[in-house]
C-alpha cells in the first residue's frame, strides 16, 4: 500500500487508513481481529479510532474500540509498525461534549490506558467547542505533545474557519498545529440544509484551506454505509440532490466496465483526488475488506475522471486543471 504525507510533519501514513469504530460492539472480536489482521497483510498501518467508540449502541456504554485495537497491537506485536490515531471531545457516560483543557488532559490518559500504549500517534479534536478559547484548546493539545503522550494534531467535525484559527494561534505561541482534518465526506455531496447532528461535512473552503496550508484531509463515512454498491442501502437522507442521481449513474457505469463494486469506485475517487487525501474506511466483512482495498488498484481514464468529476466536485480540485 502506497503512503500520503501527513500534513507538514515530514512523515506518511498509509493511504487508506481503517476504521474499527465498531470492533468490540456490533463487529465481535475474532471478526475484529481477523479484520485488522487483513488490512495489516495488505500494507495497511494507519487506525482511527476515538474514546468514544462505539458508547451509543445499545449494551455497550463503555468504549470498546479502544481496548480491542489496544489488545490488537499487543497480541500482534506491531505497535511500533502502526500510526494510531483517536480523538477526544465527544460526549459518553459522565463526560460532556467539550475540549476543555482538564477534560483534554482526562481524555488523553484513558485513550493511553485503554489503548495500553504510551503515545498517541495522531489526537483529534472529535468536535469543535465554541466555550473553551481555543488558546487554552491549542495550549492543552500543545503541553500533551510536550509531554511525549502524543505525536501530532488533528481535527474533526470543525468548520474550516475554527481550524484556521486554532492554527493561526498555534503558529503565533510556538504550539503545535493541526496537521490534518476529518470531516464527512463522500463523492456524493450532501444536501445544503442537511444535518448530520454534529457530524460536519466537508466544504469548499475546507478544502481549499487544507490546499493552502498543507494539511491532509481524512474523509470519514467515504462509502455512505456502502451505499454506492448494494440495493440494501438507498443513498441516505440528506442527499437527495439532482446531481447524486447523475454521480450514482457514473459510479455505476464505471464500477460495470472495471468490474468492480461501486464503493471500490467511490473510494478510488477519493485517492484519485490532487491534494493528499486519506479514506477512512468502515467494514464488518472480509469481502467489504477485500473490495475497499481494490480501490488502491483502480486509476481512472481522463474521459472517466472527467465524467466523475464534471457534475460538481469540492473546493479546486477541479476536473479541468486535469484534463
Ligand atoms: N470523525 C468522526 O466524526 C467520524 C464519524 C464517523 C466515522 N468516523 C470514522 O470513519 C470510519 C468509517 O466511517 P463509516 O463507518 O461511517 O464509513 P462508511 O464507509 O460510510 O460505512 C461503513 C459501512 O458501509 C458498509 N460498507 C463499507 N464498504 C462496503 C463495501 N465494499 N460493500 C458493501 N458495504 C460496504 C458496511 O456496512 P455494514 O457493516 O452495515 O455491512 C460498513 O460497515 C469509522 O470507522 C471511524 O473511524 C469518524
Amino acid at each position: 500500500m502506497d503512503t500520503t504525507p501527513l500534513g507538514r510533519t515530514g512523515e506518511s501514513v498509509s493511504e487508506l487508513c481503517l476504521g474499527p469504530m465498531y470492533f468490540g460492539s456490533t463487529v465481535d472480536r475474532e471478526t475484529s481481529f481477523g479484520l485488522l489482521d487483513r488490512y495489516y497483510d495488505a500494507g495497511g498501518r494507519f487506525l482511527d479510532t476515538a474514546n468514544i467508540y462505539a458508547t451509543w449502541v445499545e449494551g455497550y456504554d463503555d468504549p470498546e474500540s479502544e481496548p480491542l485495537v489496544g489488545e490488537w497491537l499487543d497480541e500482534r506485536g506491531v505497535r511500533e509498525e502502526m500510526t494510531v490515531a483517536t480523538k477526544l471531545g465527544f460526549g459518553y457516560r459522565d463526560v460532556p461534549t467539550s475540549l476543555d483543557p482538564d477534560l483534554v488532559a482526562q481524555e488523553i490518559d484513558r485513550s493511553l490506558d485503554r489503548l495500553g500504549t504510551d503515545t498517541i500517534d495522531l489526537l483529534y479534536a472529535h468536535v469543535d467547542d465554541p466555550d473553551t478559547p481555543q488558546t487554552d484548546v491549542m495550549g492543552a493539545f500543545g503541553e500533551a505533545v510536550d509531554a511525549g503522550k502524543v505525536r501530532h494534531l488533528g481535527a474533526s467535525n470543525f468548520p474550516a474557519w475554527r481550524v484556521a484559527r486554532a492554527n493561526r494561534i498555534a503558529e503565533e505561541r510556538g504550539l503545535p498545529r493541526f496537521e490534518c482534518v476529518q470531516p464527512r465526506f463522500s463523492y456524493l455531496i450532501p444536501d445544503r440544509d442537511a444535518d448530520f447532528g454534529g457530524q460536519l461535512a466537508t466544504t469548499d473552503e475546507l478544502v481549499d484551506y487544507c490546499e493552502q496550508a498543507d494539511l491532509t484531509l481524512l474523509p470519514y463515512s467515504p462509502t455512505l454505509q456502502g451505499c454506492y454498491g448494494r440495493d440494501d442501502r438507498p443513498v441516505p437522507e440528506g442527499y437527495a440532490r439532482s446531481e447524486n442521481r447523475v454521480k450514482m449513474r457514473a459510479i455505476e457505469d464505471i464500477a460495470d466496465r472495471k468490474g468492480v463494486n461501486g464503493n471500490t469506485v467511490a473510494l478510488a475517487w477519493l485517492l484519485d483526488r490532487d491534494q493528499p487525501t486519506v479514506p477512512v474506511l468502515g467494514v464488518s466483512t472480509l469481502e467489504q475488506v477485500e473490495q475497499n482495498l481494490a480501490a488502491t488498484d483502480i486509476s481512472f481514464s481522463g474521459a472517466e475522471r472527467r465524467r466523475l468529476n464534471g457534475v460538481e466536485s469540492y473546493g479546486f480540485d477541479s476536473w479541468d486543471r486535469r484534463g
